[in-house]
C-alpha cells in the first residue's frame, strides 16, 4: 500500500461524510462512489466519482482508484463484490462478511447454524405460511424485506392474516417472518477488527427506537455486568465468525431473560455516532485503521454519561440549519448536521452530550435535537 493510502467508499451518505473527519488527521485520502454531487459525503470529500453502485462497470472503474474499498451502505450486489475481489481488488469487509449483513434471511440462517440465538423465523411467500408460523409462535408477527430495508422501512408488524396478505401483496419477493419478541430494551455492540484478528469493542450502547427508527443512544447501557459481558462476548464471537475487517455493529434484543441477535451491519453504524465526541477513538477512525490494517485506537469513553439524539426532519419539512444557533447555545452539546435535504422523518443529523449525570445529559441532548428537528415524544423512556 502506498504511503498515503486511498480508501474508496461505495456510497456517499452521512457515514462516508463522517469518515472524512477521521481521515484528515490520519493523512488518508478518501474517494466516494456517489450518485450525485449533492450527496452528503460528496459535499465534503474532494474525490467524488459519480456513478451507480448497482452497475458492475461503475464499481470497476471506481475501484481502480483506491487501495482498499469499503462501504457506506449494504446495497451493492454480492455478485458484483465477489467479481471485484476475484479481479484482485481489496475489499474490506470482504464480500463474504458483507453478505452476512446484506440479507436478513441469510443472516438469520447462518447465525442460527453457528449456534447464535436469534428470534424464531421463516421465509414466506404465501399467507398460509405466515398463518402456520403464527400458529406456532403467536400473533402479531413481524414481516421483513430480507434486503434493502433501513430505518424500519420494510419492517411490518402484522396482527392477522389479512394484514399479512397486504404486506405480501406489496412485496416483490419472499419475506422473512419473525416472532415479535418482547423487548425489555435494545442494545448495540460495536466492534472494530483488523484482518488478522486483533479486535476492540466500545462500551455496550442502549438504542431507543420509535416506530422502527433509532432516536436515542444511551452510553453506557443501563444494564448489569453479566448482561454487558454477554453482549460483548457475542460481538467478539460474531466478528470472528464472519472474519470481520473493519467496524461492525450488532443490534441485540434484550428480552429481560436473554439476548437475541437482531441484525448486523458491517460498517460504521448509527449506534456508534456517540464515539465521535465521547470516545478516545471514534468508530470512523477505527474503521479506517481496521480496513488499512493499522493499529486500532483506544475505545475508552470520555465521560460517565453520554447521550446521542438523532435529528429527524420535521413534519413541515423545515431545514435543521434554521435551528442551528439555538442548538449551539448549549456549549456542552456537539452538533452534527449531514447536509441532506430536509424531509419529514429523515435522519438529518445528531447531537451528543456528555457529563456526569445521565438525566442531565439526556435533557441537554434532547433540547438541542428539538431545536433542530422533530422533538422526541414526551413519553419516551
Ligand atoms: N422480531 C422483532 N420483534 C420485536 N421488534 C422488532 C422485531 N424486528 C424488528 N423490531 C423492531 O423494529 C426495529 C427495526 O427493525 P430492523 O432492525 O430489522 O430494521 P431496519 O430497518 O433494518 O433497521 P435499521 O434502522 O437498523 O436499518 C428494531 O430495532 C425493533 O425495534
Ligand atoms: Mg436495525
Amino acid at each position: 500500500m502506498t504511503q498515503r493510502p486511498i480508501v474508496g467508499i461505495v456510497g456517499a451518505g452521512q457515514l462516508a461524510r463522517m469518515t472524512q473527519q477521521a481521515a484528515i488527521p490520519l493523512g488518508v485520502d478518501l474517494c466516494v462512489l456517489a450518485e450525485s454531487p449533492e450527496d452528503s459525503a460528496a459535499q465534503v470529500i474532494p474525490g467524488v466519482f459519480l456513478g451507480d453502485y448497482r452497475s458492475l462497470d461503475d464499481l470497476r472503474r471506481f475501484a481502480k482508484n483506491a487501495d482498499v474499498i469499503t462501504f457506506d451502505h449494504e446495497l451493492p450486489d454480492p455478485e458484483h463484490l465477489a467479481a471485484l475481489a476475484h479481479e484482485g481488488r481489496l475489499l474490506r469487509p470482504s464480500p463474504l462478511s458483507k453478505r452476512f449483513a446484506q440479507d436478513k434471511s441469510h443472516q438469520r440462517r447462518m447465525l442460527a447454524l453457528r449456534g447464535f440465538a436469534v428470534p424464531p423465523f421463516a421465509d414466506v411467500t404465501e399467507v398460509g405460511q405466515v398463518e402456520a408460523f403464527a400458529d406456532a409462535n403467536g400473533w402479531p408477527v413481524v414481516l421483513k424485506a430480507p434486503r434493502g430495508g433501513y430505518d424500519g422501512r420494510g419492517v411490518h408488524v402484522v396482527a392477522d392474516a389479512a394484514q399479512a396478505h397486504e404486506a405480501l401483496a406489496l412485496s416483490d419477493g419472499p419475506l422473512l417472518v419473525e416472532a415479535k419478541v418482547p423487548l425489555a430494551r435494545e442494545l448495540a455492540v460495536l466492534v472494530a477488527r483488523r484482518p488478522a484478528g486483533r479486535a476492540v469493542a466500545w462500551p455496550v450502547t442502549e438504542t431507543v427506537q420509535v416506530d422502527g427508527i433509532l432516536r436515542e443512544l444511551v452510553v453506557p447501557a443501563p444494564i448489569g455486568p453479566a448482561r454487558r459481558d454477554e453482549a460483548l462476548r457475542l460481538g467478539a464471537r460474531i466478528a470472528e465468525a464472519i472474519e470481520l475487517a473493519g467496524v461492525m455493529a450488532v443490534e441485540l434484543f434484550d428480552t429481560g431473560d436473554r439476548l437475541l441477535i437482531n441484525e448486523l451491519a458491517c460498517r460504521p453504524h448509527n449506534s456508534g455516532h456517540w464515539t465521535i465526541d465521547a470516545s478516545a477513538t471514534s468508530q470512523f477512525s477505527n474503521h479506517l485503521r481496521a480496513v488499512l490494517d493499522w493499529p486500532l485506537g483506544d475505545t475508552t469513553p470520555l465521560a460517565a454519561a453520554i447521550v446521542t439524539v438523532n435529528v429527524l426532519g420535521r413534519a413541515d419539512g423545515s431545514d435543521p440549519a434554521d435551528g442551528l444557533t439555538a442548538a449551539l447555545s448549549d456549549p456542552a452539546v456537539a452538533v452534527h448536521l449531514y447536509g441532506k435535504e430536509a424531509r419529514p422523518g429523515r435522519k438529518l443529523g445528531h447531537v451528543t452530550a456528555l457529563g456526569d449525570d445521565a438525566d442531565e445529559v439526556r435533557e441537554r441532548a434532547r433540547a438541542a435535537a428539538a431545536a433542530l428537528g422533530e422533538p422526541l415524544d414526551e413519553e419516551m423512556p
